[in-house]
C-alpha cells in the first residue's frame, strides 16, 4: 500500500483547493497503526470514514479485510470524484458534511483525519449548537473543528467498537481543551494517546505536532496510556501500545481515567520529566516545608499603609509588617531597606494586630470592622476572635503562587511576614548540619531546582503556573547534603558574590557546578 494516489491527486489540483478543504494526507505508515486498532477489534464489521479525502485508511481497511461494510462522508466533490473512481461501488460514498449528518448510526469502527481550520474558517457556531445538541454538553465558543469530529464519532461507536483520530495535539494543552478532555473523559472510552514531537513534519506542510486518539467503548479498561514519539524511528512504540490492549494499569505513563485532570495541560502526562536529568533527587520536603501565607479574609480591611494608620490613629506596635502584594517586591533579597521604601511609597505592608489590645483607638477601628460586617465574612466568621491573625511566624524564604517566567524565590531578610501571595518556605534547621538557608536559597534561584519543580505545576492557560504549597512539598530537589564541603564553599563564595554585585553570571556558575555534580 502507497499514498500513490494522494501524490498525483496533490499534483492535479491547487494547493489553495487543497487549504480550503483542509486536505493534508496521513501517510501510510501511520494510516496503517490506526487501521490496526479498529481490526485488532475481532467484531469489527461496520466502519465510517468520516472525512475521506482520497480514503488512506479504508483502502488499507479492504486490503485486510475484504467483507467490510465501509460508509464514509466528504464535502469535496474534487476529491469525491477521484475517489468514486477508485472505489466504485465497494463502499457507501456520501457527499455530504459529516457534522450535520447520519448521528443515528452507530458503527464497530469509526477512523478519521479529520479537518483543521484556523477557527474563523468555518461555521463553528452552528456546529457547535449542533454537537451541544446532540451530546447534551457545554463546550467553549473556541472549540476547533476537528475535536468536534471525534466527539461526534465516539457518540456514534457501538458497544464494542472503536475509534482511532489522528488530529492536531493542540486540545491537550489550550482552554479550549478543557471541556473537550472533561467530555472524552466522561465518556470512558479514551485508551491512548499518543503524541508526535518531532522534529520533522509528520504531514507534509500542515502539522508540526500532532497525536493518535485511539478510543474503545468497550468498558475493558479504565486506563489510558501517554505515548511520547520524539521521531519517526519510535513509531514501534505505537504498535506495542496498540498490540498490549488492555492496557496495563501498572505500565509506563499509564493513568486510571478518574485521575485525569482535565484543567491542566495534559503535557504533564507524557512529556519526559526534568528531574529524570539529574541523580540523587529528593523531595523538597526533606530541607523545608512550604505553607501558604496569612488569608485575612478581607484584605481591604486588614491591610495599612501609613496614611491609614494615621486616619485611624492605630500605633505600630498594632500593625504586623507585612507583603501584601508580590509585585511590591522586585528583587530576589528583600531588605529592612526594601520595606522601608515601600513604606514610604505609600504601599500596604502591614496587617491589623489587634489581639489582646485595650487601645482605644483600635477597639474604635474593631467597632467599625463589625458595623460593616467583616466580622461575618467567610474566613473571619470562622476565627475566635473575628479579628485573630493567622499564626505565621515570618518565613526566610517566599516563592510566588502564579508564575509566568517560572518560580520566583525570595530570601526574606527583612523578616517580615507575606499575605498569600506568597508562599511560606520554612527550611529544617535541625537537618541542615552545615548546610545554610543560604545554600539552599542559592540552589533555589538556579534554572536547575526551577526546572526540576516545573515537574509539579499545575499549568492554566496562557502559559500561567501556578503552585500550590503541596505541589512544593512534593516536588523534588537535589540533595545539598551529597555536596562536597569544597563545593557548597564554592556555590557560598558565588552566591555572596552574587548578593554583592547582582550579577547574574555568579548564579550560572552555581547552576552549572550543580549541573556536574548532579547530572546524569
Ligand atoms: C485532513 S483530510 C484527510 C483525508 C484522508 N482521510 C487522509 O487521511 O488522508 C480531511 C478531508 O475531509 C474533508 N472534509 C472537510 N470538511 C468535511 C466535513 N465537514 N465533512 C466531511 N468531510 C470533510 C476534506 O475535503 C478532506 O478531504
Amino acid at each position: 500500500m502507497n499514498n500513490s494516489l494522494e501524490t498525483t491527486y496533490t499534483k492535479m489540483v491547487s494547493l489553495e483547493h487543497r487549504k480550503k478543504f483542509a486536505q493534508f494526507f496521513t501517510p501510510v505508515a501511520i494510516a496503517e497503526l490506526l487501521v490496526k486498532w479498529l481490526l485488532n477489534n475481532e467484531k469489527l464489521q461496520t466502519v465510517l470514514e468520516p472525512a475521506f479525502g482520497l480514503g488512506v485508511f479504508s483502502r488499507i481497511l479492504l486490503s485486510k479485510k475484504n467483507d467490510l461494510e465501509i460508509k464514509c462522508f466528504e464535502v469535496d466533490d474534487v476529491i469525491f470524484g477521484q475517489a468514486k473512481k477508485e472505489f466504485g461501488d465497494k463502499i457507501n460514498m456520501l457527499l455530504e458534511d459529516y457534522m450535520y449528518n447520519d448521528w443515528e448510526n452507530k458503527y464497530d469502527g469509526i477512523i478519521c483525519n479529520p479537518p483543521y481550520f484556523k477557527f474563523h474558517d468555518y461555521d463553528n457556531k452552528n456546529i457547535l449548537k449542533e454537537i451541544e445538541k446532540h451530546l447534551k454538553c457545554k463546550l467553549n465558543g473556541f472549540t476547533n473543528l476537528y475535536t468536534l469530529f471525534l466527539l461526534k464519532s465516539i457518540h456514534q461507536l457501538k458497544y464494542g467498537g472503536r475509534c482511532a483520530y489522528i488530529i492536531p495535539s493542540e486540545f491537550l494543552n489550550s482552554d479550549y481543551g478543557k471541556l473537550v478532555k472533561h467530555h472524552l473523559i466522561k465518556t470512558g472510552t479514551l485508551r491512548h494517546i499518543i503524541v508526535f514531537n518531532f522534529e520533522e513534519n509528520v504531514f507534509d506542510d500542515a502539522l508540526t505536532t500532532a497525536c493518535i486518539v485511539l478510543c474503545a467503548n468497550d468498558g475493558n479498561s479504565n486506563s489510558v496510556q501517554f505515548t511520547n514519539l520524539q521521531s519517526v524511528k519510535e513509531l514501534d512504540k505505537i504498535d506495542e501500545a496498540i498490540s498490549n490492549y488492555p492496557i496495563m494499569s501498572d505500565s509506563l505513563n499509564v493513568y486510571s481515567l478518574s485521575k485525569l485532570n482535565p484543567e491542566i495541560k495534559w503535557k504533564i502526562y507524557y512529556q519526559p520529566r526534568n528531574g529524570n536529568r539529574f541523580k540523587k533527587l529528593v523531595p523538597f520536603s526533606n530541607y523545608a516545608k512550604v505553607v501558604r501565607g496569612i488569608a485575612t479574609g478581607a484584605n481591604g480591611y486588614f491591610t495599612f499603609n501609613l496614611a491609614k494608620a494615621e486616619i485611624f490613629n492605630i500605633d505600630e506596635k498594632y500593625l504586623l509588617p507585612c507583603i501584601c502584594h508580590c509585585t511590591d517586591v522586585k528583587k530576589n533579597i528583600f531588605t529592612d531597606s526594601d520595606f522601608e521604601d515601600l513604606k514610604l511609597q505609600g504601599k500596604n505592608v502591614y496587617l491589623l494586630n489587634a489581639i489582646n489590645s485595650k487601645d482605644k483607638n483600635v477597639i474604635a477601628y474593631l467597632q467599625k470592622g463589625e458595623a460593616e460586617s467583616i466580622n461575618r465574612k467567610f474566613l473571619t466568621a470562622s476565627r475566635n476572635p473575628w479579628y485573630l491573625l493567622e499564626k505565621r511566624p515570618p518565613a526566610p524564604i517566599w516563592v510566588s503562587v502564579f508564575n509566568r517566567t517560572g518560580l520566583r524565590f525570595v530570601r526574606n531578610k527583612a523578616n517580615i511576614s507575606n499575605l498569600t501571595t506568597f508562599h511560606c518556605i520554612y527550611p529544617h534547621l535541625n537537618l541542615f548540619a552545615d548546610i545554610s538557608i543560604d545554600l539552599l536559597f542559592a540552589y533555589l534561584l538556579t534554572d536547575t531546582a526551577k526546572q526540576i519543580f516545573e515537574d509539579n505545576s499545575r499549568e492554566y492557560g496562557n502559559g500561567l503556573q501556578k503552585f500550590e504549597p503541596n505541589d512544593l512539598n512534593m516536588g523534588m530537589m537535589l540533595d545539598l547534603n551529597q555536596l562536597s564541603k569544597e563545593y557548597k564553599m564554592e556555590i557560598m563564595k558565588y552566591y555572596s558574590q552574587y548578593l554583592n554585585t547582582h550579577q547574574n553570571n555568579n548564579m550560572t556558575v552555581i547552576d552549572e557546578i550543580f549541573k556536574q555534580q548532579y547530572s546524569i
